[in-house]
């Protein structure tokens, strides 16, 4: 079996059943390791998501302010009305599959809902509760 269909498997058998890793977190979570990060909680990982804090315009909002309460649902830009697609692996195959997108997306949303960047600790427990989801 060629290399990709065996991604593509992979990724299907990963859509259907709660994704437990992809490559793109495994190599995530061997980076945050790195970077000094113990274990990491999906329960924790899920008390971050729903906290709300003020972010970098002095708005109180959350994750979920633009992903949604359902993850496994569309989520909506707070102000720009832009319909975001699922975060839930299960509901969205593309999710967690690319590390500079993630990485990507982690420092711009961790701006905004928390005026800082994450700590490598934070990010690999957002990384295990959406694995979950
Ligand atoms: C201001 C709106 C907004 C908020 C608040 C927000 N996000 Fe996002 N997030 C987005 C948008 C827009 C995208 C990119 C569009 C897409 O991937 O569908 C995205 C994508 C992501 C991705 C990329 C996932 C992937 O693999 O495709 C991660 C990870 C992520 N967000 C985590 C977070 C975390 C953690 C928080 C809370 C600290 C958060 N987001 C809060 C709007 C937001």
């Amino acid at each position: 079996m060629k290399l990709h269909k065996i991604l593509m498997t992979a990724g299907l058998l990963l859509a259907t059943t709660a994704a437990l890793a992809t490559p793109a977190t495994d190599e995530l979570f061997a980076k945050y390791k790195s970077a000094g990060a113990a274990g990491f909680d999906a329960a924790r990982g899920d008390k971050a998501w729903h906290k709300e804090s003020k972010g970098e315009e002095g708005q109180t909002m959350s994750c979920s302010t633009c992903h949604g309460q359902d993850l496994g649902k569309e989520g909506k830009h707070h102000k720009t009305n832009k319909v975001i697609a699922p975060m839930a692996p299960s509901a969205n195959k593309e999710r967690l599959t690319d590390v500079k997108k993630i990485e990507k997306w982690f420092k711009r949303n961790c701006n905004d809902v928390l005026a800082r960047e994450c700590t490598a600790q934070e990010k690999g427990d957002y990384l295990k509760f959406l694995l979950g989801k």
